[in-house]
């Protein structure tokens, strides 16, 4: 059965599974048709997942707006949780408030908890960025704000200039092949209350079992790659998954939930959401945790020895950043 938590301090009630749905629509997962967009979000409210999570630059809107239609179509918006995010290039007041309204417009609805996508350019105070979202959230533009690939200094320096509303989450890359978030990013959210919630949670599905690359997006990934590649971690896997008598999918994700984040996998197929939130259900013994954990410390710093998942952007002027998502349509 589901299980739920508050997300951070004071944020809303949210399955300790939730759904991503940059698959609905982005462009590095060959998206094609949206019929099982509606039927991936039936299958997660019968199974009490009710966290969603998109963004304005999965697909160019596309993402968010086959959702919003989903969600009318189903009647089911008050339902769920519905998380977006502003591309990490507003980084004045008017034109994240901008972006805002973009995405109620393609949501058809206001957006539970809008995310800052990724932190601004390094010549950018992240105050702005903070000071601009408490301002959303007081003007009743969306119930909550998170920050998303915030390392930890900057998620330090984001609570220090949140003077009326903090954050409820930051969103990175967390599973068993990405966990250099445990070196900077846990211990600031475990002392401020701010939820994590683990992006590609399955590494693309590498951390499922799958051993090959097939969409664009698993191409183009290194952490893909090496996840796909490490034996001892696939075989761990297997092993673990088996005792559970349950699939490798749940066993990765249980894990992250086990370490106290809500992992946020994608799928373009209905059944797998099934095996998603079976995960709360596999409670792995201490001694597997361990075994886990000993078995990928090598990922605790393989990707740098702090959260550096999309810091490069921090050296792309806005408008490079704004100019390359436009040209390529989105991702
Ligand atoms: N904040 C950020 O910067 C950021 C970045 C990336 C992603 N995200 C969010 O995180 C969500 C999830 O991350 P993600 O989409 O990168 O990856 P993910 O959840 O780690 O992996 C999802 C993919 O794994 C595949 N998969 C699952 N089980 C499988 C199996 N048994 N065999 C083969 N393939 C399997 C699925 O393929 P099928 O589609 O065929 O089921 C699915 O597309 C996104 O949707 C998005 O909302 C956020």
């Amino acid at each position: 059965m589901m299980k739920y938590k508050n997300l951070g301090k004071n944020g809303p009630k949210v399955s300790l599974v939730g759904l991503g749905f940059w698959q609905a629509g982005g462009r590095q997962w060959k998206y094609s048709s949206p019929n099982w967009i509606k039927e991936v979000v039936e299958a997660a409210h019968a199974r009490g997942i009710n966290f969603l999570d998109t963004a304005e630059i999965y697909g160019n809107g596309r993402s968010e707006q086959l959702l919003g239609r989903a969600l009318k179509e189903l009647g089911l918006r008050e339902e769920f949780i519905v998380a977006s995010k502003i591309a990490g290039y507003r980084v004045i007041e008017w034109d994240i408030m901008k972006g805002i309204d973009g995405i109620t417009r393609r949501l058809g609805s206001k957006p539970d908890i809008v995310q800052a996508h990724w932190p601004p350019p390094i010549i950018v105070d992240v105050c702005r960025i903070v000071r601009s979202l408490e301002k959303a959230v007081i003007m009743g533009k969306t119930g909550y704000y998170g920050l998303s690939n915030y390392p930890g200094n900057l998620l330090s320096k984001a609570l220090e200039c949140s003077k009326r509303i903090e954050p409820v989450s930051n969103q990175i890359q967390y599973h068993l092949g990405y966990r250099s978030g445990e070196n900077d990013v846990f211990p600031v959210a475990e002392r401020s209350g701010v939820g994590i919630l683990a992006w590609s949670p399955l590494a693309k599905g590498a951390l499922a079992g799958l051993r090959e690359a097939k969409d664009p997006a698993q191409k183009r990934d290194p952490v893909f790659k090496a996840v796909a590649r490490d034996d001892r971690l696939q075989k761990t896997l297997d092993t673990i998954a088996r005792k559970y008598e349950t699939s490798i999918a749940s066993v990765s994700l249980a894990w992250i939930i086990a370490k106290g984040a809500i992992p946020i996998p994608g799928t373009r197929k209905p059944m797998r959401v099934k095996e998603y939130a079976l995960a709360v259900d596999v409670e792995l013994s201490s001694e597997d945790i361990n075994l886990l954990d000993e078995v990928t410390r090598v990922y605790v710093s393989r990707w740098g020895d702090s959260y550096r998942a999309l810091q490069y952007m921090r050296y792309i002027p806005c408008l490079f950043q704004r100019l390359a998502i436009k040209v390529m349509r989105g991702v």
